[in-house]
């Protein structure tokens, strides 16, 4: 089949971009998109022309490096209506013959386009830096379950775990918000017994680093969650608030990022 490209180029964070339009023909129901942007680079290399740049690592969807909006919806999610997809995860035989998409990169202020599809995400790295971890005593690695966790906690802590970090939530949201990133780093962390100590502070550094980087707020509009290639629920979102205010009232860090609330 035959699809027609209409691709976000732009050379570098002070380009002002343009879309350039791309035909590939033969195009296999058994490609992955990313494969469909390998061939067109292929093609683009061969006359002497400048391949698309865009993001990956694992194909697998689960890395999170990949992502792009495909006619306006983060990772092409309109196009796998009953299952969550990455980029890197739709295939080929999910568009018909003659279809047009225009790709674009993910836009928000806090994540600035570096090249054609690539956006500079390192934000996120930074909001994890502010307070994504537990510390642990160094020493022999312990015996598995040692610490018994419910098993009911432990799902839960999982389902937030999915994440993978691509920032679709982000770019969905009108306000740019990254609530449901942070929410889900928050809550696996502190559902389990090793993320107790540094709950309060997680909360409340995590949260001060992402209104710093310039992700907006929530606004109960719920896209994040559409979009989720992981299915990251909203439901999180109000477990961080309430571990945010919960530590605003009882830890004396508070007093710092009080104004945040
Ligand atoms: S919450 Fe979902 S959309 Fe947002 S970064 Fe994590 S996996 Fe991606
Ligand atoms: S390349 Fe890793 S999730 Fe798509």
């Amino acid at each position: 089949m035959k699809i027609t490209l209409y691709i976000w180029r732009q050379s570098g964070p002070n380009d002002e971009g343009k879309f350039v339009r791309y035909d590939v023909e033969k195009v296999s129901p058994h490609w992955s998109f990313l494969e469909l942007l390998d061939v067109l680079n292929n093609q683009l290399i061969e006359k002497g022309e400048e391949p698309v740049a865009f993001e990956h690592d694992c194909r697998e969807g689960i890395c999170g490096s990949c992502g792009f909006m495909i006619n306006g919806v983060a990772h092409g999610r309109q196009y796998a209506p009953e299952g969550r997809t990455t980029v890197c995860q739709l295939h080929m035989f999910r568009f018909k013959d003659g279809d047009e998409l225009y790709l674009e990169p993910f836009r928000a202020k806090a994540f600035p386009v570096l090249k054609d599809l690539m956006v500079d995400r390192s934000a996120f790295d930074k909001i994890i830096e502010a307070g994504g971890y537990i510390t642990v005593h160094a020493g022999n690695a312990p015996d598995g379950n040692t610490i018994l966790i419910q098993k009911d906690i432990a799902n839960e802590a999982m389902n937030a775990a999915e994440c993978i970090g691509c920032g679709a939530c982000v770019a969905s949201c009108k306000n740019a918000s990254a609530m449901l990133f942070v929410s889900a780093k928050i809550s696996h962390l502190g559902l389990l017994p090793q993320g107790q100590p540094e709950r309060k502070r997680r909360a409340q550094r995590m949260i001060a680093k992402m209104d710093e980087l310039g992700f907006g707020n929530c606004t109960n509009q719920y896209e994040c969650e559409a979009v989720c290639p992981k299915g990251i629920r909203k439901d999180f979102i109000g477990r961080m608030n309430r571990d945010f205010l919960f530590s605003v009232n009882t830890e004396t860090e508070s007093k710092d990022f009080v104004g945040a609330i």
